[in-house]
């Protein structure tokens, strides 16, 4: 299409019916199409999702050779009832007890929002019941992506109840469908899983509510017609709910041997009530179609939330120490200000300081037993406030940031005791505590008013606070909201609270750097990116360990979100002892940050964090806006490499990691196929004395770094190596 539409010229309006005649509806972009199938009697069928094939209409007329009147043509959007009996995006009970929807074709309209966004937006409607759904397909020429969602409405005069109203479908058909999903714990974000999809239903989901990402993530790759996952080779579609709640992306392969995906909100206990003229918006699906592997696909969504979804991708937070690990609970002024001296003298461009601030001189916060909800300075350990902390981090030159965790309340807390009805419950039952603190219902207004309180009242604590972590370290059970009079609705209000939340805040501060943490990588999503700017990825700040989560998360998020931090040894969480610059190598390769007390650092430690955190600055642009070009897989090589390339090709960045011994006679060769074949690229190691590069400080075309590629002597377990690569002139 690009080209050819005038910006915000609407060419095609709503037409009342398909007529007796079938047409095509085509959503494309450089590299993709996705076509729909407008029977004659008004059915709307999922036609194709993958390479671009251009004319729509060659395949008016097309015969599946399937018995058509057995329900066998996928829907573009299932509904529950009539022939169709797969799984359904919609499921509708109505007044009467009736089941059935039937979705038929009431016209599509295409639009141009930009020269690069197409809109096309398909209406459906149910004639018996009046329910009508608008399907909204963006296409993202450029970047290959298509976002995807569904509109709800009750045209009809009674209300109903939505009892399952997924986001968006797509079809596929394949041979195989190599699915890659993400699974994992706390600590332990973000781990890959592929699996070869079987006949039967296939889901992944959260009923966690919120810290949603921690197990699962609202996201998948799949790579079809082979046994095998790529980085390089072979079509694959990969896929992201924008959504910070439950969520559930179902994959059906069934008996015509086609694979349905359905993405959206959870059903699971959260039929939504859906009063007569209301529409119920569901959140975003993001697709994105790649023929060169899990590589592109990455690219694609990378490059299209830096340009499109994520909150203010230039506004990165600066190279940071965080006191978390370093102190706990236990600091006071004289420490804090002992780590600030430290941050500044190693080149650090901002201090955050984490939990254990707040709960007044009635809850102070000494371990996690209480407090949350009281944000008031501990005068104890504070008893100059948090301004003098931020005016001596000023005064080094440092930014300040500071935690908070304004969803949460402690059981000893004024605020529990003043506002029970705020907390997430259900009446005649135990209130389960995790990590000792509940949950408050952002379903009710006044508590969306008291948590944008805690935020706006924060940042009133010092002149200057240029950073918030916001935190959660629950999720929920027992669901239930003393507002809501149908608690089914909890899970979407929920969500929906926190988001306006989020809104009036943005509105406020829209230049505060916010992360998303929730007990680390539990809210690594793009609903919560929409208004965060980076994300705590792991509590896990092991290097080891961080090489798999962070591979993981980079393969659908890009490195501009991923807070990364250089711990002391023996890690906390891992008990691992890996070298100093093994753990700088690791943390540079995303938003670099210490988490440890700099005071039990040697001065020779602090030295290299020095000349690391100087290097990390001159390339870390790279880092945030470049291409990133995975080498190998750390679930099955030994030494594993990426790297980071400008858009012009002109500089690079590239870490390699030994992660396993591979005995003496192997040695890693890494095919460098990001850059331009016809540059002539200087290749220069970093903070090392001796290069583990025989060409160190030479120059070597981009053909030979892509056809025999960058060999090195990267023997012992944990060797690491930083290269900045650039062309000459
Ligand atoms: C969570 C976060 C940590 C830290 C602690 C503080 O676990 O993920 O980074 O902020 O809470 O209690």
């Amino acid at each position: 299409m690009k080209g050819f539409l005038p910006f915000a010229l609407l060419f095609f309006s709503l037409a009342a019916s398909a007529g007796d005649k079938a047409e095509t509806v085509s959503i494309e972009t450089a590299g993709s199409q996705m076509v729909l199938y407008v029977h004659p009697d008004g059915e709307v069928s999922f036609f194709h999702y993958g390479a671009r094939f251009d004319d729509p209409e060659q395949v008016i007329g097309y015969k599946s050779y399937r018995r058509w009147d057995y329900g066998t043509e996928p829907p573009a959007y299932p509904a529950r009832g009539g022939r169709h009996f797969n799984q359904s995006a919609l499921a509708v009970k109505y007044h009467t007890g009736d089941i059935n929807t039937e979705l038929t074709y009431a016209g599509h309209t295409v639009s141009a929002l930009s020269d690069d966004i197409t809109r096309t937006v398909l209406s459906l409607r149910d004639s018996k019941t009046g329910i009508g759904v608008e399907l909204y397909y963006d296409a993202y020429y450029d970047e290959d992506v298509i976002v995807s969602h569904a509109e709800i409405t009750n045209g009809g005069n009674r209300p109903v109840r939505l009892e399952s109203y997924y986001s968006s479908g797509i079809v596929l058909d394949a041979s195989e469908y190599l699915l890659t999903h993400f699974y994992g714990a706390w600590a332990r974000e973000m781990q890959l899983e592929s699996e070869l999809l079987t006949h039967g239903i296939k889901s992944i989901r959260s009923i966690k509510g919120v810290r949603t990402t921690h197990t699962e993530n609202p996201s998948f790759m799949l790579s079809l017609n082979t046994e095998t996952f790529s980085e390089e080779y072979g079509e694959v579609i990969a896929g992201a709910l924008v959504w910070s709640g439950n969520y559930s992306i179902d994959f059906q392969v069934d008996e015509t041997n086609r694979l349905s995906v359905i993405s959206g909100v959870c059903p699971d206990g959260a039929a939504y009530s859906l009063d007569k003229g209301k529409t119920l918006h569901t959140p975003d699906m993001i697709y994105t179609y790649s023929c060169r592997g899990a590589g592109q696909a990455s690219r694609n969504l990378h490059s299209w939330a830096r340009k499109y979804c994520l909150y203010d991708p230039s506004s990165v937070a600066p190279s940071l120490l965080n006191n978390w690990e370093g102190t706990y609970f236990d600091f006071n002024e004289d420490i804090l200000k002992g780590i600030i001296d430290n941050a500044a003298s190693m080149g650090l461009e901002m201090f955050v300081l984490d939990d254990g601030w707040f709960g007044g001189k009635d809850y102070p916060r000494n371990d996690s037993d209480q407090g949350l909800g009281d944000w008031q300075v501990d005068p104890v350990k504070l008893p100059n406030g948090v301004g003098v902390i931020a005016d001596y981090a000023h005064s080094k030159g440092l930014k300040f940031g500071i935690w908070i965790e304004p969803e949460m309340v402690s059981p000893e807390s004024h605020l529990a005791k003043d506002h029970p009805d705020w907390i997430v419950k259900e009446d005649g039952r135990e209130v389960t505590t995790i990590r000792r603190q509940w949950l408050l219902d952002l379903c009710n207004p006044e508590v969306q008013d008291f948590v944008f309180g805690v935020f706006d009242s924060t940042m009133q604590l010092a002149d200057g606070i240029d950073y918030i972590k916001w935190d959660c370290n629950r999720h929920v059970e027992s669901a239930g909201s003393a507002y809501l009079k149908d608690n089914s609705g909890f899970w979407f209000d929920y969500t929906q609270g926190l988001y306006s939340v989020y809104r009036r805040i943005r509105e406020k501060y829209p230049d505060v750097i916010i992360q998303s943490c929730a007990s680390g990588g539990g809210r690594m999503d793009y609903g919560a990116l929409r208004y965060c700017n980076e994300a705590w990825t792991s509590d896990n700040t092991e290097a080891l360990t961080r090489v798999f989560i962070q591979y993981g998360t980079n393969l659908i998020y890009p490195a501009v979100v991923c807070g990364s931090h250089v711990s002391a040894v023996p890690n906390h969480q891992t008990g691992n002892i890996t070298p100093l610059k093994f753990r700088f190598d690791v943390a540079c390769s995303g938003r670099l940050g210490m988490e440890l007390q700099p005071s039990d650092m040697t001065d020779e430690e602090k030295d290299f964090a020095r000349k690391a955190i100087g290097s990390y600055k001159q390339y870390r642009d790279l880092v945030y806006y470049g291409d990133l070009y995975r080498m190998g897989n750390p679930y099955k090589d030994d030494c594993y490499a990426l790297m980071y390339v400008s858009e012009d090709k002109s500089r690079a960045v590239f870490f390699a990691y030994t992660i396993k011994y591979m005995g003496r006679t192997q040695r890693p060769l890494f095919r460098l196929t990001g850059l331009d074949p016809e540059k002539k690229y200087r290749i220069s190691e970093l903070n090392v004395g001796k290069s583990c590069f025989w060409g160190n400080g030479r120059t070597f075309t981009g053909s030979y770094l892509a056809s025999h590629g960058l060999n090195l002597n990267m023997e012992k377990v944990y060797s690491s190596a930083v290269f900045y690569i650039e062309a000459e002139q």
